[in-house]
């Protein structure tokens, strides 16, 4: 298969995302093509999940090819982006020796990528980095430039914007990740279809089974129509003053689900897969979308064996409560992303929140009755 390339236009710089199988065994190759010839040392971060699969194979690699590498492991999950596992990565990369010159590797998730972005956005007050992502998922983190970790009051909340060099996405990797976290990427790969492509999401509904398989030819496809919408989204607005917000579609739903359930019982993909349904109703209920238009988004959440069903444990009040703590909400009116149509959306500002209230009832009902 051929391998996939996409330039990622942005402002201040632009750089390639390379998507196929194999190319993992090409990263020497792409970084002495990026220009990371005199690159000092190379410092891979990665987690103590993907390590065992690829770490070894990519060392042995780079320095097959020339290159010092010095790696770091850290725990894996969401609690990786903490405070405490940052300074434990700014340690060991002082300790292994690297100066501005040296460039750091993400071989990870989203994770990884947020925390190696941001470790690399601060190293001697910054230094390259390059992102090899090894989850579906990472398609989203890959494209904007956003990278942070989380405060014990909020995710995300200590950041910066910070561009890769390049991003190199072998689709091999892809076939080691458990089952659920595939559904989780594509819930994203839908939504990046949902907000601007009706034809994309034609594409995703045709080829599912492919898709469902990891066959590399479609899902590097997949994986350079996500980037791109995003890239799009983003490089029309960087610093997120309006369409960005259209990246969280299905979102509010979703972000209040996560916050009110466990960590584990739902993930990012699940919830916001559930939340993007909602949002299909409530833009169907106020008149915005066509009739139907929740029916094709859930059906295709569905063939990607994502949740659709309102989370049984969850009451909609207690949602609806933690959706005005929305960061988007305005004076007491909740503002939503909606379709008004597949492949369309609209910021709609002034949203009752008893007709969300309905919605949420009615998808209740449904789930119990
Ligand atoms: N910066 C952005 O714009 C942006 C956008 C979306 C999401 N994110 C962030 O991304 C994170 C979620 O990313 P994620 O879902 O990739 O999570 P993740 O990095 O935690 O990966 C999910 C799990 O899969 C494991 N794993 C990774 N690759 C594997 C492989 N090839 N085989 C087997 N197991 C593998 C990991 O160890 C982890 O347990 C969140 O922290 C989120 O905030 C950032
Ligand atoms: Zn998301």
């Amino acid at each position: 298969m051929e391998r996939k390339t996409l330039h990622v236009q942005l402002a201040e710089r632009s750089y390639p995302i390379h998507i196929g199988p194999a190319l993992l065994a090409e990263l020497p190759a792409l970084l002495r093509a990026a220009g990371a010839v005199d690159a000092g040392k190379l410092f891979i971060l990665t987690d103590e999940n993907v390590a065992p699969l690829y770490l070894e194979r990519l060392k042995r690699n780079l320095e097959a090819d020339g290159f010092a590498v010095a790696a770091c492991i850290v725990e894996a999950g969401e609690q990786a982006k903490r405070l405490a596992v940052y300074e434990q990565v700014m340690t060991e990369a002082i300790e292994a020796g690297l100066d501005r010159k040296s460039l750091l590797i993400a071989l990870g998730g989203g994770v990884i990528g947020d925390l190696g972005g941001f470790v690399a956005a601060t190293f001697m007050r910054g230094i390259s980095f390059v992102q090899v992502p090894t989850t579906l998922l990472a398609h989203d983190s890959s494209v904007g430039g956003k990278v942070a970790i989380n405060h014990p009051l909020g995710k995300n909340l200590i950041g910066a914007f910070h561009q890769p060099m390049l991003v190199v996405y072998d689709t091999d990797t892809l076939r080691s990740l458990p089952k659920r976290e595939v559904a989780a990427g594509f819930a994203e790969v839908i939504k990046h279809g949902l907000i601007s492509d009706e034809r994309f999401v034609g594409w995703l509904e045709q080829h599912a089974e492919q898709l469902k398989s990891l066959d590399p030819e479609y899902v590097g496809e997949a994986i350079k129509r996500g980037c791109a919408v995003k890239a799009e989204v983003v490089s029309a607005d960087e610093r997120e003053q309006g369409l960005r917000a259209t990246l969280n579609l299905g979102h509010t739903f979703g972000h209040a689900f996560e916050a009110l359930l466990d960590y584990g019982t739902l993930n990012h993909g699940e919830a916001i897969a559930i939340g993007m349904g909602l949002a299909a109703d409530v833009a169907e209920r106020m008149g915005l979308a066509p009739e139907g238009t929740a029916k094709r988004t859930r059906q295709l959440l569905q063939r990607f064996e994502l949740p659709v069903a309102w989370p049984q444990q969850l009451t909609p009040e207690a949602v609806l409560e933690v959706m005005r703590r929305d960061k988007k909400s305005v004076g007491g009116k909740l503002v939503l992303i909606l379709p008004r149509a597949i492949g369309r959306v609209e910021i709609v500002k002034e949203i009752e929140e008893s007709l969300v209230l309905q919605v949420m009832n009615k998808a209740q009902e449904e789930q119990t009755g």
